[in-house]
């Protein structure tokens, strides 16, 4: 709570829109600003910036907050980082701030960033490991540009070193580079060729590190940390985000010295997810950089499967994919290594197959099974016209008609065929919400609904809340955002930005709604009068309903 005035404080010096403006171009929209979400995959602006309220919302996928918010959500940062962040945007001391878990973060931060230079001196300093990258064919620009080391044999050096510098064993062993084991702490990388893991500033968050001969495991790589999660990080994205951008799309490939390959070989858009199936998190990582990926796969069972596993997921957060299985036994690293191999490399990207296309290829089972399949795959996808021009090459290439396949999709997907999105964004709001939203657009009307609906039968604990807090006055829509769930922060940020009613309207509106609710909580107490053969009760009721319908 210590944090909410300098918060304040901070928010007042900033202008929201101006913040986003450096991650997202922003329109001007009537009252708000409007801008295509970075938070999902979209085609047209849901992304509502309020300058007035200083708030984001979502109306795609229901993201949304203050500024802070946004930095923690965008750079992966905790509160207090972005607060930090903030601060010095708006020239607010936070000194007084006491900045715990952050403190935590940047100290195991340091730890990483002192374990790279440990790997790297120690890299100058042994000869078999330098060799092993010479015979890999790693070039010195790439040990530089990678920041390639070398983790020594024995079991305590870096343990040692990290001690010296003044770390604490309880966070070293949070560190996910040392562990407890029953003789005390040991180094996890030992005799091992180390691969950092930067975020995307530069900084070193984990290690993958490959043995230099046949034992086991062949990469070990950082368990996830409070700064690194496998399933979110792609090994080289640091490297090749602005290549990605520049030619739109990634090239997403297995491995690490796959991936250094690649870019030595001038493939700089190249990224490899961390000994670990491609997954949603990685991919909206790739999304801030460009929304195509070429996934380069070896060409077996194997890397057939893990394609066809990636493919739904790269649908489904509305990107684009081609998929390009190499000869069997291949990877990036040993092709681009043969003769003129990274011109046959660059031959076979520009071949890769769309999606269907690849399915249609790999086929092993009948046309019914497979076109099957690449319904299953369309049915993931939420992007309007993307799911068109699928069911339009899916037509062409299986000759079935679009007619025919559009049925199939039909009984395949749960839902209605239309974005998330769309069909929520011109909801209409029940009763409740309505209410709920016309106490947040005019607090002062509490008191009327209070009178008319008992708050203990309204269904919403967000509307019965508000109404408890508003009828006493005083009361702001901040103290309702605090206590409410992600859902109902997401809805009461939606209902102050789109209340859902015209505010000339507003007593119109609540009558309304006082009405239906009434109504309906009635016909609920109709019901247990039956059920329970109470038969005055029922007859008071009905001659309730009875004025409810002809009154109001
Ligand atoms: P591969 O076994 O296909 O090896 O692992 P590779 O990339 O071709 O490695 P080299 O060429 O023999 O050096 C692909 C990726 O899977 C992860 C690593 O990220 C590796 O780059 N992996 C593999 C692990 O995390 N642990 C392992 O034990 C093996
Ligand atoms: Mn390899």
């Amino acid at each position: 709570m210590k944090s909410d005035g300098i918060l304040e404080e901070i928010k007042s010096r900033l202008d929201i829109v101006e913040i986003i403006s450096d991650y997202v171009s922003l329109k001007k929209s009537g009252q708000n600003f409007k801008g295509i979400c970075p938070f999902h995959s979209e085609k047209t602006p849901s992304l509502v910036v309020s300058p007035h309220k200083q708030i984001f919302h979502c109306f795609g996928c229901g993201a949304g907050g203050d500024i802070a918010g946004f930095l923690m959500k965008y750079e992966n940062l905790s509160f207090p980082e972005s607060l930090r962040i903030l601060a010095k945007k708006a020239g607010v001391a936070l000194k007084d701030y006491s900045f715990k878990d952050s403190a935590e973060k940047d100290k195991i931060k340091s730890m990483q960033g002192y374990a790279l230079g440990f790997f790297r001196e120690n890299l100058g300093r042994a000869k078999h490991a330098r060799q092993y990258l010479l015979e890999r064919g790693v070039g010195e620009e790439s040990v530089e540009g990678f920041s390639l080391g070398y983790a020594p044999k024995g079991w305590h050096g870096l343990y040692e070193m990290l001690k010296a510098k003044g770390c604490e064993d309880g966070l070293i062993l949070q560190s996910g580079l040392v562990s407890a084991g029953a003789k005390g702490a040991y180094d996890n990388f030992r005799d091992r060729i180390m691969f950092p893991i930067f975020d995307t500033r530069g900084e070193a968050i984990a290690f993958g590190g490959r043995v230099m001969d046949d034992s086991m495991p062949k990469y070990l790589n950082s368990p996830d940390t409070m700064l690194f999660k496998k399933g979110d990080n792609l090994y080289a994205l640091n490297a090749a985000g602005v290549e990605i951008r520049k030619k739109g799309y990634a090239i997403v490939v297995e491995g690490y010295l796959d991936a250094i390959m690649c870019h030595q070989a001038g493939f700089k858009n190249a990224v490899a997810p961390l000994g670990t199936a491609l997954t949603g998190g990685h991919l909206k990582k790739l999304l801030r950089y460009a929304s195509t990926v070429i996934l380069v796969f070896d060409g077996d069972a194997a890397g057939v499967s893990a394609a066809k596993r990636s493919l739904p997921l790269i649908m489904e957060q509305g990107m684009r994919a081609k998929v390009l299985l190499l000869p069997e036994g291949k990877d990036p690293d040993s092709l681009i290594r043969e003769k003129d191999g990274a011109a046959a490399f660059g031959r076979l990207m520009s071949a890769a197959g769309t999606p269907i296309d690849f399915l249609l290829g790999t086929s092993k089972t009948g046309k019914t099974e497979t076109v099957r399949e690449a319904l299953g795959m369309i049915s993931a996808v939420n992007d309007r016209i993307l799911k068109e021009e699928l069911i339009s090459e899916l037509s062409d290439r299986s000759r079935i008609r679009e007619i025919t396949l559009r049925e199939e999709l039909k009984k395949l997907s749960k839902g209605p065929l239309s974005a998330p999105g769309a069909a929520r964004r011109t909801a209409t709001y029940s009763e409740e919400t309505l209410l709920l939203s016309a106490i947040i657009a005019f607090p002062e009307k509490a008191g009327r609904i209070a009178d008319a609906v008992s708050p203990e039968d309204m269904k919403s604990q967000l509307l019965r809340k508000a109404l408890a807090g508003a009828v006493s006055g005083g009361w702001e829509v901040n103290s309702l955002i605090n206590e409410a769930d992600e859902e109902g922060k997401a809805l009461i940020r939606r209902l102050s930005l789109e209340p859902g009613f015209d505010p000339a309207e507003i007593d119109v509106v609540i009558e309304d709604c006082i009405g239906k609710v009434r109504r309906r909580d009635i016909d609920r107490k109709v019901k247990t009068a039956e059920a329970s053969g109470d038969l005055a009760l029922l007859r008071g009721l009905i001659d309730e309903r009875k004025r409810l319908i002809g009154g109001i």
